[in-house]
């Protein structure tokens, strides 16, 4: 409600950066990419890097401290494969688990992760009660979930970098196919980070002009100009990437550095982030999924109610329910 948003607005006023410190675990390909970017353009000093290979995790600290001389402020960065060194950390970035293989789709990935967050989650919590959890390992959604459960915090306190990625590759394609710059296209993919996911074409914009009034069949399927091509170029870029590299790692590095400057700053800034929303949108599965929402220090302060067609609202129930089959099936 309002009421609800204005209390956890007016207790992050009074709350807004009393650390920087960020715990990132999993020290991958992804993990890597978000330390890379988060202390690289000065969001954090403070970092905690956790892998279950402690000899990794110590090279890859070292390797990122020899570049203090070149970030103001200061850099420490601590390295282990034990949980005391998150100790009181404002947010935590979960990107440990297995990845796809060429192939399989992020659903495929569940049940291995589901054991791994078993492990990762309690640990994180017991050192810092107070943090925000940010999901970022596949299925992003349904873990979000899962995390959200084994944790016992307060959904707003525990979030999922879902379709932010998702919406960036949508600008940066409407950029490339307009001419014009990726930050004066606006436009949201929200549901499952996924295949399922959803473009909502109603609200895209570029340069203050929206899509639908230059062109009314935007997105649809008779639409002569096929701008739905865009929306398939999102749900593939993962596959294509992955299919031609094996991983995806500095797009999800940055797109999760922003969202942590937010939780740390904040700034107020929307992303599209996996957020409780049963009772959205006609949402009744308990599950997570991905909205335009604005969080800061004390996790989700508010969800964008979005002007959706009935079309897009129907999409957006299917890809929860399509979440839901596959998470009520799950082995806690
Ligand atoms: P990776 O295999 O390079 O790294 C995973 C790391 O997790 C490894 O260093 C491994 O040692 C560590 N790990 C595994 N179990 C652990 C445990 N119990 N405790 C601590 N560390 C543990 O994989 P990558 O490429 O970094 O991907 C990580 C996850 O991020 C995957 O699930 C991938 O699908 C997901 N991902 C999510 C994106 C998103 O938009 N949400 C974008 C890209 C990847
Ligand atoms: C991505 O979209 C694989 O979820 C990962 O890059």
């Amino acid at each position: 409600t309002l009421a609800e948003e204005r209390v956890l607005l007016e207790r992050s006023k009074t709350m807004s950066v009393i650390t920087d410190k960020v715990t990132i675990v999993g020290a991958g390909q992804v993990g890597m990419a978000c330390a890379f970017a988060i202390v690289s353009q000065g969001f954090s000093h403070h970092l905690a890097l956790v892998d279950m290979y402690e000899d990794k995790v110590k090279g890859e600290a070292w390797d990122l401290e020899h570049a203090s001389a070149f970030m103001r402020g200061g850099l420490k960065i601590e390295a282990s494969s034990s949980y005391d060194i998150t100790h009181s950390s404002s947010v935590c970035v979960v990107t440990a688990g297995a990845r796809q293989r060429e192939g399989e789709s992020r659903l495929d990935l569940l049940q291995r992760n589901v054991q791994i967050f078993k492990n990762v989650i309690p640990k994180l919590v017991e050192e810092s009660p107070d943090t925000v959890l940010l999901i970022v390992s596949n299925p992003v959604d349904i873990l979000t979930w899962v995390a959200w459960k084994i944790s016992g915090l307060p959904k707003e306190r525990v979030i999922g970098s879902g379709t932010n990625l998702d919406s960036s590759r949508l600008r940066t394609f409407m950029s490339q196919r307009l001419g014009v710059a990726a930050v004066n296209c606006h436009g949201y993919i929200i549901g499952e980070h996924g295949d399922s996911s959803v473009a909502v074409w109603s609200s895209m914009t570029a340069c203050g002009v929206r899509l639908r009034d230059l062109n009314p069949k935007a997105g649809m399927e008779d639409d002569p100009e096929n701008w739905e091509d865009l929306h398939q170029r999102v749900i593939n870029g993962a596959y294509d990437v992955i299919k031609a590299k094996g991983y995806t790692s500095w797009a999800i590095g940055m797109s999760v550095s922003w969202i942590v400057r937010n939780l740390l700053r904040n700034e107020r800034v929307t992303h599209v982030l996996s957020v409780h929303a049963q009772n959205l949108h006609g949402i009744k599965e308990d599950m997570y999924l991905a909205l335009p929402a604005i969080a800061g220090p004390t996790g989700v302060q508010k969800i964008i109610s979005l002007q959706l067609t009935p079309e897009e609202e129907a999409q957006l129930q299917k890809s929860a329910s399509t979440l839901w089959e596959v998470a009520k099936e799950l082995k806690m």
